[in-house]
């Protein structure tokens, strides 16, 4: 079986965790618990790819943890880059971890897909769908999608996206 392995990078409190979860288990915890760093290996079927394995690495976007980003970046290949739609800062902070991606790794060896999640907090919305497109044009024409862990939109298919991109290459 293929293994693929997938690194979800972003600000705290954005939903990495919650995708993940839902992702893994198809769960949606309202509890918010920062993490360290979990790893997963997911037995998994993704259309067009066939049975294989995906290692999800799940990583700390709060400050006191951000230290670990640089090695992250050394040993990923394929990122999700996760804000919030609700949080401007975490759009600004997902468009500087590109930039450090990009500082360690030619575009050609790396898949990105640039997420907005919660989007289903449409009403608190800070961050417009067309500034989330415009920024995946800009980091090398990287796929976009708009998620929501808590009602489970586009959450299999940025999972799907992800592993797509990478059995690509
Ligand atoms: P760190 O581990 O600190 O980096 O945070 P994280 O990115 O893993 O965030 P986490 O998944 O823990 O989610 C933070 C909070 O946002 C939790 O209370 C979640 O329940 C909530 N949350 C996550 N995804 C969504 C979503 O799609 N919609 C809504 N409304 N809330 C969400
Ligand atoms: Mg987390």
């Amino acid at each position: 079986k293929p293994e693929f392995k997938v690194t979800l990078l972003g600000a705290g409190g954005v939903g990495k965790s919650a995708l993940t979860l839902r992702i893994i288990s198809g769960v949606f915890t309202p509890t918010y618990n920062p993490t360290i760093e979990d790893y997963y290996r997911h037995d998994t079927n993704i259309d067009g790819v066939g049975p294989c394995i995906v290692e999800i690495l799940d990583t700390a976007g709060t400050e006191q943890f951000a230290s670990m980003r640089q090695l992250y970046i050394s040993n990923g290949q394929a990122f999700a880059l996760v804000y919030a739609v609700d949080d401007r800062a975490s759009f600004e902070e997902v468009k500087e971890i590109y930039q450090h991606i990009t500082e360690s790794k030619s575009p050609q060896n790396i898949s990105v897909v640039l997420i907005g999640n919660k989007c289903d907090l449409d009403d608190r919305r800070e961050v417009e769908t067309w500034e989330g497109q415009e920024a995946a044009k800009e980091m090398c024409n990287s796929q976009f999608l708009e998620t929501s862990a808590k009602e489970g939109t586009h959450v299999f298919k940025f999972f799907e996206t992800l592993v797509m991109c990478l059995d690509g290459r």
